[in-house]
């Protein structure tokens, strides 16, 4: 059973094609990841995946539903499901931290408000911010701003994460932390994770299946289990997993 399903994805920006003929499924439960060198195509596939980019060929299909081929309210509902920390991350700056947390339970809940910052608070709490409802955003440092980029991700209990890249500008401790906070909403809530990342130490810890795109060839060359990939992967994708290992 499949939750995502990818069928020969041709991506392009106007005429230049990024990607060609993808195709993988990402099953219910399982941490997913995407690698892949900068500019291979990884924050434009998860654009795809959420129904913000339309394939230049094939399709994305989401529970069975053509995410390009279903009506703009089907798309709205099918996608309500998704928590998403874009590559940016990016806080509205104007809104404290709290603010920023209750925007979607704004958006999509008729929830009491108590009850709303109860939950904001215990989200915060899950990326180790507990302190933090109040501040501004300027306050924070970078790696503060992505968590509480995550934890606005959280906010409605996804079953479906999309995170891009967001252990960049984390430092080592709050990077492992991050990984445990994956590995503990799969195992306790059934959380399905796509994570777009460049740590291998990452990698390693956290992904089921892990899908490179390379870059040269424009299309995906291994998809499987990161220690199958480094032993019997291409010898690019070896490389790549070889790499930024730490020892
Ligand atoms: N808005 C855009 N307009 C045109 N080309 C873009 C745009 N965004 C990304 N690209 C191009 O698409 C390719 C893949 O980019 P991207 O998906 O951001 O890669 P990655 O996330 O792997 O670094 C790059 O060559 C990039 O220049
Ligand atoms: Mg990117």
């Amino acid at each position: 059973m499949s939750l995502l399903a990818v069928q020969h994805l041709t991506m392009a920006w106007g005429e230049r094609v990024i990607q060609r003929d993808l195709n993988f499924d990402v099953h219910p439960g399982e941490v997913f990841v995407v690698m892949g060198a900068s500019g291979s195509g990884k924050s434009s596939l998860m654009r795809h995946l959420l129904g913000l980019q339309a394939p230049k060929a094939g399709q994305v299909l989401l529970n069975n539903t053509d995410l390009y081929a279903c009506t703009p309210d089907e798309l709205a509902r099918l996608t309500r499901s998704f928590g998403v920390m874009f590559q940016s991350g990016a806080l509205w700056s104007s809104m404290t931290v709290g603010e920023n947390l209750l925007l979607p339970l704004q958006l999509f809940t008729h929830w009491p408000q108590r009850r709303m910052r109860e939950l904001a608070r215990f989200k915060l709490a899950l990326v180790g911010l507990d302190d933090c409802f109040d501040a501004m955003p300027a306050e924070l440092s970078g790696g503060m701003k992505k968590r509480v980029a995550i934890a606005r991700a959280l906010m409605l209990d996804p079953s479906l994460l999309l995170l891009d890249e967001p252990a960049s500008g984390l430092d080592p401790i709050n990077a492992r932390r991050l990984d445990e906070l994956l590995l503990n909403l799969r195992e306790h809530l059934g959380t399905t994770i796509v994570l777009i990342t460049h740590s291998v130490d990452s990698i390693f810890a956290v992904a089921d299946r892990a899908l490179f795109l390379d870059d040269q060839r424009h299309t995906m060359t291994a998809l499987g289990a990161p220690r199958d990939l480094l032993a019997h992967g291409p010898t690019r994708v070896q490389l790549f997993l070889k790499r930024t290992l730490t020892p």
